[in-house]
């Protein structure tokens, strides 16, 4: 339909009266069509002219947004939006010509926002030229609501099983503290003269033990804290690339080589740096320990498009098959002094994150975890229009 407009425009002063009629009639009915897919879209959507001025808009932008005054069109785009916040935003990011995936805005009293909005800006580009910005509002409260709920019950969930694992944890401190006690009884019961250094001995392991209840209790704290994860846009080289700056000279110390081979164009995920780097560092800790003799590190990133990949290689001791399915329960630990928590903790964070983490192992060979992180969904959509020119 756009080829034969644009061929009959081309030779506009050779068509009839009637050609023209019938030219026009094509040209309204294929904006009205138009008009009506825009309107028909559960999402808001704004076109703006490369001076930031409103050129097309649909119905839910109109009901997302309250447009202020009738006449909006022609009109900076900040100038027509009556929720301030949201206005201030789009006139920050569109002179900085920054681009936007997925910014949240409450709409609504402070407290108790009715509704929850995402926001992403793209260019239009046509002819490799950018002709203006297309943003981009979507609903989404009720998947808020949603995730928060799944959120809640999981974590419901791996507190039960935490909550279990501290009671059989606390069961053989107990027990041992009260063989002690009674011990200790005994050495006073039916005796003139009391044997100090029986009661001392015992004293002592019954403090060791009230020292590994304790620990118990503040690591079982840690874990079950809430995490006030904040996620934000960032890439991952970078915040590995700090992680392993920061261990290097513990490595070189432990015989470990690090091999980075990080993939150079990832595209950025939302993450929270600082949990990220206590994942990733409860990693290399486990494949520190894992290889006594030293060996090597390797540090992988990938992506596919749809996730981005973390592999943190270790050519240790490997796990055997069955123990691979309780290393993340919470307290189970191989080591005299491991907490059990570590794997639990990175588990918790990638849930956090909407990732995953796999493990694949073989013992005496080593051990290879990997974290996946999804892409931000508009993101992706922004990797595939890398290169094209798409028409407004
Ligand atoms: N890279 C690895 N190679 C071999 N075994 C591993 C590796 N990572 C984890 N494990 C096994 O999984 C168990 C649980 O790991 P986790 O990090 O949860 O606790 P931990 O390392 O024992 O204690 P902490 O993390 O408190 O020091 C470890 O004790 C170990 O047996
Ligand atoms: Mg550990």
């Amino acid at each position: 339909m756009r080829k034969f407009i644009e061929k009959a425009l081309k030779k506009l002063n050779k068509l009839g009266k009637e050609q023209i009629y019938s030219l026009l009639y094509d040209l309204a009915s294929e904006n009205e069509r138009l008009e009506m897919v825009l309107d028909s879209m559960p999402n808001g959507v704004l076109v703006l002219d490369r001076n930031h001025r409103l050129i097309l808009t649909n119905k839910m932008a109109e009901r997302f947004l309250d447009f202020t005054g009738s006449e909006i069109y022609e009109q900076l785009v900040w100038d027509v939006i009556e929720d301030r916040e949201i206005a201030e935003f789009l006139n920050r990011s569109l002179r900085n010509q920054e681009k936007v995936v997925n910014k949240e805005f409450a709409l609504g009293p402070s407290g108790t926002p009715s509704r929850i909005l995402s926001c992403s800006i793209m260019p239009l580009v046509k002819g490799g030229e950018i002709h203006g910005s297309l943003i981009f509002f979507e609903d989404i409260t009720e998947r808020k609501s949603k995730e928060a709920r799944l959120r809640r019950a999981e974590s419901l969930a791996s507190l039960t099983t935490l909550a279990a694992g501290v009671a059989h944890e606390i069961k053989n401190p107990l027990g041992s503290i009260s063989i002690h006690i009674q011990l200790i009884q005994k050495a006073m019961n039916n005796r003139k003269k009391i044997d100090t250094e029986i009661v001392r001995t015992n004293l002592e392991v019954i403090n060791e033990e009230v020292n590994r209840l304790n620990s118990i209790v503040v690591d079982f704290l840690f874990a079950v804290r809430p995490m006030d994860v904040k996620l934000e846009e960032k890439n991952l080289n970078e915040v590995v690339g700090d992680v392993l700056d920061f261990v290097q000279f513990e490595l070189e110390e432990q015989k470990i080589e690090v091999k980075r081979t990080l993939e150079d164009e990832i595209p950025d995920i939302q993450l929270d740096e600082k949990y990220v780097k206590q994942a990733l560092l409860n990693l290399i800790k486990n494949a520190i320990s894992a290889m006594p003799e030293g060996g090597t590190i390797t540090v992988t990133t990938r992506s596919n498009g749809e996730n981005v990949f973390l592999d943190i290689s270790d050519t240790g001791i490997g796990i055997s098959e069955e123990l691979m399915d309780k290393i993340f329960e919470p307290y189970f630990t191989t080591k005299d002094f491991g907490s059990g928590l570590g794997l639990t903790v990175v588990y918790k964070i990638m849930k956090e994150h909407m990732g995953e983490i796999g493990v694949k192992s073989r013992e005496g060979e080593g051990t290879t975890f990997t974290l996946t992180f999804p892409i931000p969904q508009k993101e992706q959509k922004l990797l595939g229009w890398k290169g094209e020119n798409d028409e407004v």
